[in-house]
């Protein structure tokens, strides 16, 4: 938790922010545990009714193997989208029954390292992709659980970048071919059907699509059932929205859960939920220091050293986060676009935020970025992603080393 202490600087969980900045630098991704346990323990308390859950932390959210492993020592499965995702989690040593693999288009390599592990299931998101399961589940002389991930066209209202169950979308095969597919399936020797998956977008605020999506995931499993095609997995996908702003009203895990259970619990069926935001988004914060103060015709500019290198969500999305000062102080506040370094005009960390007079080296914190923030940052510009760090019990933890301007030219040395 951010508390301002009495030297009124902002510390996290008891931590000083300062020495942090002075310790490793900026930019600094910093993630507070307790924030991280407690999003977890919310989740498993609002669903502890519904026995057969699992509950699949969406790795692409943040993939840093110590977060990996904190979620793993609660009990966590996990969803992954890539070769890389696995390996995160074979390094961990992490339960390969409780692991789904997602994503639009799984590569022959990613399908049979999958097999070898021993994963749960493919969620499966086209015909083609459920033949080459199959034929490579063949080779392996294997059989693959999978399944079929359903695009229920329905409308999340969210960012339509992170809207992913429209009609429009590349996602998921249309909900009216699903018992054409799953019949398909079923009658494959290598693939076995035992799940229903459908994932709505990311950052929903209203329950009423999850609950739409899942009313016709029940539908199909009925049909299933009738045509003997039993399913032991309801998969709801990810998305529950978090607070980014102080005007936010996300539902809260307890909300979210009750309206579903009450849809499930007759259903002779486990329940997967795969979150990412809502498990880590609000527990990751990030370090930058004011580099220069300038002003252009009309307006004030705070340039830092975090640019949309370390943070793309404001530049790609034009989404909030909010920044403060680190070290309280109480002069006259003015409105600031706080910009990185980058030589783009996209490069805007947040518009208009009111802020004390800084100087070069003072410190701001960005809230909310442990969602898609290290994971989507970048080298461009030849920037070196930044350092991870971990707050556990008032001890800081270096979870991640700051990237060395060497490792990024090191892969091209081979040609010169
Ligand atoms: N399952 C699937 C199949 C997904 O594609 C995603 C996210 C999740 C689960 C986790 O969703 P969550 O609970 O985190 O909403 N970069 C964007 C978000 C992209 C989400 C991609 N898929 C952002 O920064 O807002």
């Amino acid at each position: 938790m951010l508390k301002t202490k009495n030297n009124n600087q902002v510390h996290l969980d008891g931590v000083s922010l300062q020495k942090i900045s002075e310790m490793y630098g900026t930019p600094c991704y910093v993630y507070s545990k307790n924030s991280l346990i407690n999003d977890f323990e919310e989740y498993k308390k609002a669903f502890k009714s519904k026995k057969d859950i699992l509950i699949c932390y969406s790795v692409k959210a943040c993939s840093n193997i110590n977060i990996l492993k904190i979620f793993n020592n609660l009990g966590s499965g996990f969803d992954i989208v890539s070769l890389g995702e696995l390996e995160r989690l074979k390094h961990i040593g992490a339960d390969p029954n409780k692991i789904v693999f997602s994503g639009v288009a799984k590569s022959d390599e990613e399908i049979r390292a999958s097999l070898e592990y021993g994963i749960l299931l493919f969620n499966v998101e086209s015909i083609a992709e459920l033949e080459n399961i199959n034929n490579i589940a063949k080779k392996m002389d294997t059989k693959a659980n999978i399944s079929i991930r359903v695009n229920p066209d329905i409308d999340p209202k969210t960012h339509p970048y992170i809207s992913t169950g429209l009609k429009s979308s590349k996602f998921g095969i249309a909900i009216d071919q699903a018992v054409d597919v799953y019949e398909y399936a079923n009658k494959m020797k290598n693939v076995i059907p035992i799940g229903i998956d459908a994932h709505i977008g990311s950052q929903i605020f209203d329950i009423v699509p999850f609950v739409d999506s899942l009313d016709k995931l029940i539908e199909l499993y009925s049909k299933l059932k009738d045509k003997n095609i039993n399913i032991k997995f309801i998969d709801m996908g990810g998305g529950l929205g978090i607070k980014y702003s102080d005007e936010d009203n996300p539902p809260s895990k307890k909300e979210f859960a009750s309206k579903i259970i009450d849809r499930i619990k007759n259903l002779d069926c486990n329940l997967i939920l795969e979150p990412g935001r809502s498990l880590v988004g609000n527990s990751g914060y990030l370090l930058t220091s004011v580099l220069y103060e300038k002003q252009n015709y009309d307006k004030d500019f705070l340039i830092v050293d975090a640019g949309m290198n370390d943070l793309l969500r404001p530049s790609l999305y034009d989404a909030y986060h909010k920044i403060e000062e680190v070290n309280k102080t109480s002069g006259e506040r003015k409105k600031y676009n706080v910009v990185g370094p980058i030589c783009e005009t996209g490069d805007i960390l947040a518009k208009d935020v009111e802020l004390p007079p800084l100087v070069k080296n003072d410190l701001l914190i960005i809230h909310s970025v442990g969602a898609y923030g290290y994971v989507m940052s970048s080298n461009y510009n030849t920037r070196p992603k930044a350092p991870e760090v971990l707050i556990e019990d008032e001890k800081i933890i270096l979870i991640r080393k700051k990237e060395t301007i060497t490792q990024i030219m090191e892969n091209e040395f081979n040609n010169e």
